[in-house]
């Protein structure tokens, strides 16, 4: 476990988690008042856990790059499983990151803000052999390993925080459904590390969640979406304020709604819209009368 950190000569830091954006289905209102927000309080890092798109498009990759590179802070950007090529075959699986071009040093980088690493955690993959579709999680042994290896670059005392895309819950509570491949061995490994939190979208929901592990604790913070493909909450992001070992989470949103009422209490499989009985639905309970078309 990581020691102490609370004596660092700095104030606390504040990190905006922006998610699934959705390029080509984004949310105009909710696009603009985010960045009117990142620009006015300046936060120390805006991390955006991946789905920058909807369906890997040029002209959507256009959009998010020209909005990311507007930003005047620090970012880094996940990759999520909608910014794959899908349409096209031989990118998917030989060029699939060649869109990203524009922003290509803001992918898959860790961040190094005063006594905090954000430590990137790749969870999207181009093909999965154990199923079919491939929208879901798989932590390779090789992402796990790279991301372990940068966090153990990092002396004693260092505050982590690791970013994907897909949380890492391996299997779904309410009937054991394969979630994310290799998760349950991933985030015994990031506890035992002492992470602070694993940042991640994919859901459309904001949650924060501590696990137990056989290692210990591990805190899984959720963003929501700032496209219109909602599940059960409004449009939001996450505000992170880390100060000395704490670190509190609001969800904030154009709604007004309390962060408890947009928090969802378990890890559900995708962003579709809560139809069965079981699946989590946050309090405000916003969920939309039919889904939105995947294309
Ligand atoms: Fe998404
Ligand atoms: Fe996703």
């Amino acid at each position: 476990m990581h020691g102490k950190v609370s004596a660092m000569p700095h104030g606390p830091l504040r990190l905006f988690q922006l998610s699934d954006i959705h390029f080509g289905a984004e949310d105009a209102r909710a696009l603009t008042w985010a960045k009117a927000c990142i620009a006015r309080e300046q936060p120390h890092a805006v991390v955006i856990t991946g789905d920058l798109t909807m369906r890997a498009r040029y002209r959507e990759f256009r959009a998010a790059c020209a909005w990311i590179k507007a930003l005047d802070v620090p970012v880094t950007v996940e990759v999520g499983n909608h910014d794959i090529p899908y349409f096209n075959l031989y990118q998917r699986f030989f060029a699939p990151y060649d869109r990203f071009r524009a922003i290509k040093k803001l992918v898959d980088t860790e961040l190094d803000l005063p006594g905090l690493a954000i430590v990137p955690l790749r969870t999207t993959t181009r093909a999965q052999y154990q199923r079919f579709p491939w929208s879901n999680g798989w932590v390779t042994d090789k992402a796990l390993a790279e991301c372990l290896a940068a966090i153990d670059a990092h002396p004693q005392g260092t505050r982590i925080l690791v970013a994907a895309h897909h949380p890492l819950t391996e299997r779904r509570e309410r009937d054991g459904k394969l979630l994310t491949i290799n998760g349950t061995r991933t985030m015994e490994a990031l506890a035992g590390r002492g992470v602070m939190g694993v940042l991640s979208g994919h859901i459309h929901d904001p949650f924060d969640l501590t696990a137990q592990t056989p290692a210990g604790p591990l805190r899984m913070i959720g963003a929501g979406t700032l496209s219109k493909r909602i599940r059960s909450t409004p449009p939001s992001f996450n505000e992170i304020v880390i100060d000395g070992d704490g670190l509190r989470v609001e969800a904030r949103n154009l709604e007004h709604v309390a962060t408890a009422d947009m928090q969802i209490q378990g890890v559900p499989e995708n962003a579709e819209p809560p139809r069965d009985p079981g699946e989590p639905v946050a309090p405000v309970g916003t969920v939309p009368p039919s889904d939105l078309p995947e294309h």
